[in-house]
């Protein structure tokens, strides 16, 4: 099983940027998380992160040619922007589960509206970096089904 995750803009910044959300792990420490549960499952993995919107638009592109079998994204802010990503998603037909370090639903009233989860199988929110683990384990279990 191969499964790309996204990361979007200033995830890069995890562990600096406002600890008391998000939580004082760092992004490569996220990443290293990430990494060793895929290696344990057997699943292929390929992490990305962009600031850029247009960017995580061609990795999701890149997601398709490359033949994911699943998407872990954290579109970050773009979350309530973007209907390029929104679109994007559903340009490639590939199972994909939107995550949120922090619980979303509990904060500002523009961070309730997300685009992409009309497009998404399942959203993981407030579980920290835990909440990427569940992500690919919704995708593996979609994948035998
Ligand atoms: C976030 C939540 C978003 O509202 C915010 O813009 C982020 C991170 C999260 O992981 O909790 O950058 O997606």
């Amino acid at each position: 099983m191969k499964i790309f995750v996204l990361n979007g803009p200033n995830l890069n910044m995890l562990g600096i940027r406002e600890p008391d959300v998000y939580g004082k792990g760092t992004y490569e420490e996220l990443c290293a998380e990430i990494r060793a549960y895929a290696e344990a499952q057997g699943i292929e993995l390929e992490i990305y992160q962009s600031n850029y919107e247009g960017e995580l638009v061609e990795i999701i592109h890149k997601a398709y040619y490359g033949k994911a079998d699943g998407i872990v994204i954290n579109p970050a802010a773009y979350t309530h922007t973007s209907i390029a990503l929104l679109d994007a998603v559903k340009s490639v037909n590939i199972p994909t589960v939107e995550v949120h370090i922090s619980d979303v639903s509990a904060r500002e009233a523009f961070r309730q509206q997300s685009y992409i989860r009309a497009a998404c199988v399942a959203t993981v929110a407030g579980k920290g970096f835990d909440g990427y683990i569940e992500a690919m384990q919704i995708l593996e279990n979609k994948a035998k089904e």
